[in-house]
């Protein structure tokens, strides 16, 4: 029997992945769904390749998937956004998506569309953040949740993940050491909106009962020799 208001467990939001590859962000949402309280189920899976490594954690999870190969971005838009009708999808997480939407349905979609990008944005948007960050020297990057706006890798920022850049660190090590904050980090930022937590105040969001980090990160560590500690 149905459950009815006020009774039962309170409804999840139905949320819509989309992927282009690997999914390991995918699986990282599925594994979080499948806690008890988590708010939010993953109910499709949407790839823009057939091919897509991804689409074997939506089989296994029991997840209904659509492959939309199309290049056109509003024909893309328009097969999206039957799929996610027909699911009943609330809202929308790119994860791993690398193609550029439609504008009018990242408008459509505005405050329900999130993304996860491998740096800390707005610091080296678009293609292999990792190699730029190791360009630019900086000792510290991470990963970003935002909402997505059109412009690439732009909106307001839910969540962020700091990890350390090591001085022999290459491009591969520095990606998986993104990549397993981005695992921790993507189910806490749909976490945060599925509770309905966040209030976009213009470029800032603004996190009810959120508690930042407290101290500071240096990178390098101050020295222990020479103190008397
Ligand atoms: C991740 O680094 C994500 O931040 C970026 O593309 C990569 C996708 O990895 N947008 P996966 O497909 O989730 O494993």
């Amino acid at each position: 029997m149905p459950s009815t208001a006020g009774s039962g467990p309170p409804s999840r939001t139905r949320v819509g992945v989309f992927i282009s590859g690997r999914g390991s962000n995918l699986r990282a949402l599925i594994e979080a769904s499948a806690a008890p309280h988590y708010p939010a189920e993953i109910v499709l899976v949407v790839s823009n390749r057939g091919d897509a490594a991804g689409l074997e954690w939506a089989r296994r999870a029991g997840i209904p998937a659509v492959v939309i190969a199309e290049s056109d971005r509003g024909r893309f838009a328009a097969a999206a956004e039957q799929a996610l009708r027909e699911h009943a999808v609330g809202l929308v997480a790119l994860a791993g998506f690398m193609r550029i939407l439609d504008t009018g349905f990242v408008d459509g979609w505005r405050d329900r569309l999130l993304n996860i990008h491998p740096s800390l944005l707005p610091a080296f948007p678009g293609l292999h953040p990792q190699r730029q960050a190791l360009a630019a020297g900086v000792r510290f990057a991470g990963c970003t949740v935002h909402f997505v706006r059109p412009e690439m890798d732009s909106g307001p920022i839910i969540a962020q993940a700091v990890v350390p850049v090591h001085d022999g660190d290459d491009e591969e090590r520095l990606s998986a050491r993104i990549l397993s904050a981005e695992h921790r980090l993507y189910p806490l930022a749909l976490r945060l909106v599925a509770e309905g937590r966040l209030r976009i105040d213009g470029s800032r969001v603004v996190v009810a009962g959120g508690e930042a980090p407290a101290g500071i990160l240096l990178n390098p560590r101050e020295a222990l020799v020479g103190t008397d500690s």
